[in-house]
């Protein structure tokens, strides 16, 4: 039932959750003989996070012929194989090095939004996710790509999304027999080879440029670089890694900074102190940010957690329980699955009375919960997001670039939410936005 599309979202969680709210423990639904356990209780899947870290059977499966056998499906013992390579190239010295490449793309992005300044209601998501896919591209990949590869990418994912969810609400369809018969399997092969062809291209860009530099191995920063040369991953797992990557680091940045937008525009007093917080740091010049004035965005970053606090982009993950796991009043057994519900703990009621408020300022005021883990926007435990940071530099340099050149004007209630492995909105026609200064 929560995977409906064009649902509206919340109100479903809210009522799924309320029990697990209300007894403080797993709640379970049968799925045939097996359990499906549902936590909402921050600790309780902080525990089941860090000791079972194989990805569900249900839908971890279909979205690896999506996502491919990088970090974000793959099984255990690759998982941690490819982690511990991967992840010295996530560290904050090689990000640094991609804040160039952020600002020119937030850049790019205002100019893009110029046609539509005044002008009304206007498509963002779009535009957006042009922007993320050409900025992970070239930070991660080292290449660019133009804008053509880049529709056409973001086409076939949304297709492929669509349709992944489309599967599990028609039961018959689960059966595989009957799936790789119909027409959605047909359409789903053609939106999987575009986007594997985009990332093998990027893969042979890279290659090509490696030999017209007779493979000069300076200044090496980017991420398949550095996997090209540790020689510790073939082809075919680099270009698995690559093509995770692309679709990890895009959609989600892209649809954080989407909602991100709506409620901004929804809430002026918000934008206002934004506005005052980049006066401040740049007073009326438009050059580029330096890591320095990253951290002194204080308000930008508190408003971009309380967004993914508040419309949580990705509402559940999933794990496969391989060993029995006690947790505070219940024992998960082996076999099963089990939702973590990541919407649930942003209104576990250690987030306070006002938990189903957007509220920026909870995050400067010291009223967050005393617990830590109460916040799992980037999911929790041993795999959590590798691009947290990242995608906290990429956002917050958008938002200086947007904020500095345009008013943004929504109404967030008129938002409507469906799930499509993250959260979309159902249509895309929600902001509207004014010049207040050339740029
Ligand atoms: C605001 C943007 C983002 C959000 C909200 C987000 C959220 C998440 C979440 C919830 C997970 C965990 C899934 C799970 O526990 O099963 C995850 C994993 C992951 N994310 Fe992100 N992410 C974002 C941006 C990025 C970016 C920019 C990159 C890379 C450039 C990235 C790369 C990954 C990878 C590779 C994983 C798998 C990690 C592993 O299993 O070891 N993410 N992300």
């Amino acid at each position: 039932m929560i995977f409906g599309n064009s649902i509206q979202l919340w109100d479903k969680f809210k009522s799924m959750t309320q029990e697990c709210f209300t007894k403080g423990h797993a709640v379970y639904f049968l799925l045939g003989p097996k359990k499906i356990y549902f936590l909402t209780d921050p600790d309780d899947i902080a525990v089941v996070a860090n000791v079972c870290l194989q990805k569900d059977t249900i839908f971890g499966v279909k979205c690896k012929e999506l996502v491919g056998d990088g970090l974000l499906f793959s099984d255990v013992i690759t998982w941690r194989r490819h982690r511990k390579i991967i992840l010295p190239t996530f560290n904050q010295q090689v990000l640094d090095t991609y804040l160039p490449i952020f600002n020119n793309k937030a850049r790019k992005l205002v100019k893009v939004f110029e046609k539509e300044s005044g002008k009304g209601l206007f498509d963002h998501s779009t535009y957006l996710r042009q922007m993320t896919l050409e900025t992970v591209c070239s930070t991660a990949m080292g290449v660019e790509i133009n804008e053509a590869e880049a529709v056409n990418y973001t086409n076939a994912l949304h297709l492929a999304f669509d349709n992944g969810t489309e599967r599990y609400q028609k039961i018959w369809l689960q059966i595989d027999f009957i799936y790789n018969l119909s027409n959605m399997k047909k359409e789903q092969d053609k939106c999987i080879e575009v986007v594997y062809e985009m990332t093998r291209q990027v893969l042979s860009k890279k290659k090509k440029l490696y030999e017209m530099t007779n493979n000069n191995k300076e200044g090496i920063n980017s991420f398949i670089e550095h996997l090209l040369n540790s020689n510790e991953l073939s082809e075919k797992e680099i270009i698995n890694e690559v093509h995770n990557m692309i679709i990890a680091g895009s959609d989600t940045s892209s649809s954080v900074l989407l909602f991100t937008l709506i409620l901004i525009g929804s809430y002026p007093e918000a934008q206002k102190k934004i506005l005052d917080e980049l006066l401040y740091i740049f007073g009326d010049s438009d050059r580029d940010l330096v890591k320095q004035d990253l951290g002194k965005m204080t308000y930008t970053e508190a408003v971009l957690k309380e967004s993914m606090r508040f419309l949580v982009m990705a509402p559940f993950v999933m794990r496969y329980i391989d060993k029995e796991v006690k947790i505070k009043n219940y024992t998960l057994r082996p076999g099963n699955n089990c939702i973590f519900s990541f919407y649930g703990v942003h209104r576990h009621d250690i987030w306070g009375n006002d938990a189903d408020q957007f509220k920026p300022e909870r995050w400067l005021e010291s009223e967050l919960p005393s617990n830590s883990k109460a916040y799992m926007a980037f999911s929790i435990g041993k795999r959590n997001c590798i691009g947290r940071s990242y995608a906290m530099m990429l956002m917050k340099t958008t938002l200086a670039h947007l904020l500095r050149c345009y008013r943004i004007n929504s109404d967030y209630k008129q938002l409507q939410i469906k799930l499509n492995v993250l959260i979309k909105p159902v249509n895309n026609y929600y902001i509207s936005i004014e010049n207040y200064k050339k740029c």
